[in-house]
C-alpha cells in the first residue's frame, strides 16, 4: 500500500498497483518456486495481441543452475553486478509474423514486440502482487543471446528481465543504492494528446 510517505503521487486516481511496482536492483538472492514462475508466465498468457496471435516467447534460467550463470554473463554494464541475487533472469523475444485468418501464409506482425510488450507487463504486475520485483534490461549482448537461447529464423530479441525478491540497498554499490528508490514520470501533457500531436 502506498502511504503518504511513497515518493510517487499520481495526477489522476489510480490503483496502488500501479504505483508500487518499481524495478528495484538489490535483491535478497532467494530462490523463486518453478510454479512461481510458472504463474507469472501464465500472468503474461492472458495477455492481448494482434489477431490474438500471441507472439511473446520467454526463456527463462533459474538462479544455481548452469544456464543462470550463461545468462549472467551476456548481461552487459552494471546489470551482472546487482542480477548476481536475481532469482531468475529471462530473455524475452517476439515473433515477427503472425497467422491470420484467411491468409494460408503467415504474415509481418506490425505489433509483435508491443504485444509482447504488453505480456512482460503482465509478468511485473503479477510478480509485485506475489510479492516478487521485476526489472527489464537493454543491457546485454543480443547477438550472443540470440545464439545462447537459439532464437528460431523469424523472431526478435526484445529485453531481458531479472525477477527477485527485493533486498537490503545496502549491498548495492554506491552508484547504483543512490538510484535505489521508485522514480518519476513526465507530465502526462507530454505524452497524452486529444485528437492530434501538439504543434
Ligand atoms: C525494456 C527495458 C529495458 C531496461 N533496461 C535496463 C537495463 O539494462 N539496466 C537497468 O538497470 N535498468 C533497465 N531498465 C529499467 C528502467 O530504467 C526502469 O524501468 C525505468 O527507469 C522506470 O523505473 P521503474 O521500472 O522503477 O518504474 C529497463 C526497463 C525496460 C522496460
Amino acid at each position: 500500500m502506498a502511504d503518504a510517505t511513497f515518493p510517487r503521487k499520481p495526477d489522476h486516481p489510480i490503483d496502488d498497483l500501479f504505483l508500487t511496482r518499481w524495478s528495484p536492483r538489490a535483491f535478497t538472492g532467494e530462490q523463486i518456486p518453478v510454479e512461481t514462475l510458472m504463474s507469472l508466465f501464465e500472468a503474461a498468457r492472458w495477455s492481448p495481441s494482434s489477431y490474438n496471435s500471441q507472439p511473446w516467447r520467454f526463456v527463462w534460467a533459474r538462479r544455481g543452475t548452469p544456464i543462470f550463470e550463461t545468462f549472467l554473463g551476456l548481461l552487459t554494464g552494471s546489470n551482472p553486478e546487482w542480477c548476481r541475487d536475481a532469482a531468475a533472469l529471462v530473455l524475452v523475444a517476439s515473433s515477427k509474423t503472425m497467422s491470420v485468418p484467411g491468409k494460408d501464409e503467415p504474415v509481418p506482425s506490425r505489433t509483435h514486440s508491443y504485444d509482447t510488450g504488453a505480456a512482460w507487463m503482465a509478468i511485473a504486475l503479477q510478480a509485485h502482487l506475489l510479492g516478487w520485483a521485476t526489472h527489464g534490461m537493454i543491457g546485454f549482448d543480443y547477438d550472443r543471446a540470440a545464439a545462447v537461447i537459439g532464437l528460431p529464423a523469424g523472431f526478435h530479441l526484445d529485453a531481458a528481465l531479472a525477477i527477485g525478491k527485493q533486498g537490503d540497498p545496502a549491498k548495492l554499490s554506491d552508484g547504483l543504492r543512490s538510484r535505489e528508490s521508485p522514480n518519476a514520470r513526465k507530465p502526462m501533457a507530454e505524452s497524452v494528446f486529444e485528437g492530434r500531436f501538439p504543434g
